[in-house]
């Protein structure tokens, strides 16, 4: 089955390049940003006014192909690709939660942005700490990573 989706907007951001991008939003010293929701849509964004965060779900559209395995950038060891947010997945969807400073027509204006000028949005939801912030966690290998990198390398960029 092949799945397809059209963009609903464009992600405007200061990084045009992979290497030198904030790996995280919790890690892109306030970077900030854009998304142009394109018009046919603009209506959907009504009500998202009150939401601080809000989840963008892209199309990694500048990954250059896959791997199983990979050294994350906080990491040394190859770990497997789903225990990881490393942008070179079978389908290269990014998730990233970011600030919403503002809705200003069919333009967000966002802080904390980890994408690429002109990333694909394919979704745009509220975040909302009932749903989505969890206290009890684990999070596997990234509790003994020891690196402290912010900004991506080149190592998926091949
Ligand atoms: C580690 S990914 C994390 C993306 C998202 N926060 C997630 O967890 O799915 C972020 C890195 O992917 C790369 N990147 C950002 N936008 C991209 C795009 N449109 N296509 C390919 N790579 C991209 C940059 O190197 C950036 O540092």
């Amino acid at each position: 089955m092949i799945v397809e989706y059209s963009p609903i907007g464009v992600v405007r951001s200061p990084f045009s390049e992979k290497e030198g991008t904030p790996i995280q939003p919790s890690r892109a010293d306030g970077a900030r940003g854009t998304v142009e929701v394109f018009p046919e849509f603009a209506e959907g964004l009504s009500d998202l006014d009150g939401f601080s965060h809000i989840i963008l779900l892209c199309h990694l559209h500048r990954s250059s192909g896959w791997r199983l395995k990979v050294v994350p950038f906080l990491d040394t060891e190859p770990r497997g690709i789903f225990a990881t947010r490393a942008p070179c997945r079978p389908n290269p969807i990014g998730l990233s939660v970011v600030n919403l400073l503002a809705v200003d027509g069919n333009v967000l204006s966002i802080e904390n942005v980890d994408l690429l000028d002109g990333t694909p949005v394919l979704d745009i939801k509220p975040f909302v700490g009932e749903f989505d912030a969890r206290t009890e966690i684990r999070t596997g290998w990234l509790e003994a990573a020891r690196l402290r990198r912010d900004r991506a390398d080149d190592r998926f960029s091949g």
